[in-house]
């Protein structure tokens, strides 16, 4: 589904990612891991079209996608989605003036009918439990009830492949525990997922394969979860990551 080879993408000569080599198959769970600023949140920018990579090519159910195609009006909304990605500063996504519309936004704009529209809203508000914030300014709420709200709005466009860029940052445990089983459920259905964290305890019961950047803005290794039994030694390194 996500094939990346040899991607490259620069900030205005400083790099973001390089020589990435990457291949992501329709119903897998994966997790990006590595330090800050290695390229985790640059390389899920590139996978939903954000960013077009400057070097290498990123193939999308064999389709490149490169500036050309994501200049093309006709061919990107199909692509665009395809996918749900909440933002690692997930306030930047929310823009509307309550939550409710925030969430009804996306399905809305699918030009879903009004009862349908308002049957997922409310699903969304029910599984994410902020059904109490409904008529809140989304610009007003903490940071981790506007992650909920940016998960809920979403999901509620019931997206092929989500992308979470650090889904548990700034969550209580209730609410980490929340979204361990909601990510649970949506893989159980056949989505997509692709997460980036730090914290491989709170993945590790969620995917089935990590990879990790380095440093030096690459993919270095790529890990099946249950190989990892058989690295005790890569285990601790994750813990200190
Ligand atoms: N808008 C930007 N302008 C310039 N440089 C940027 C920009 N965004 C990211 N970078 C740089 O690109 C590199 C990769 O950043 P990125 O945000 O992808 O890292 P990350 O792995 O997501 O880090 P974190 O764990 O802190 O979220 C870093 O060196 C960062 O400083
Ligand atoms: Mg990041």
């Amino acid at each position: 589904m996500i094939k990346i080879s040899k991607g490259g993408y620069h900030y205005n000569g400083k790099i973001g990612i390089h020589d990435i080599n990457l291949t992501i198959n329709q119903g897998d769970a994966v997790c990006i891991m590595g330090p800050n600023g290695a390229g985790k949140s640059t390389l899920l920018k590139v996978m939903v079209g954000l960013y077009s990579l400057e070097s290498g090519t990123y193939l999308f159910n064999g389709t490149k996608i490169d500036q050309a195609f994501l200049k093309d009006r006709k061919k990107i909304g199909k692509f665009y989605q395809q996918f749900g990605f909440v933002f690692q500063n997930s306030e930047i996504q929310l823009f509307n003036m309550s939550v409710y519309d925030e969430i009804a936004f996306g399905p809305r704009n699918l030009g879903l009918d009004p009862a349908t529209v308002e049957q997922r809203t409310m699903d969304c508000l029910r599984l994410l439990k902020i059904e109490r914030l409904r008529d809140r300014v989304p610009y007003h709420l903490s940071g981790g009830e506007q992650k909920l709200v940016a998960i809920a709005s979403v999901l509620a466009m019931n997206p092929n492949v989500i992308i979470l860029d650090e889904p548990f940052n700034g969550l209580s445990p209730k609410y980490r525990n929340l979204i361990t089983q909601i990510i649970n459920q949506l893989r159980a259905a056949g989505k997509t997922i692709i997460i980036s964290s730090h914290h491989f305890n709170q993945v590790r019961d969620l995917v089935d394969k990590l990879f990790f950047f380095s440093e030096d803005h690459t993919i270095t290794r790529e890990v099946a979860i249950d190989e990892l039994d058989s690295l005790p030694n890569y285990i601790e390194y994750l813990d200190n990551l």
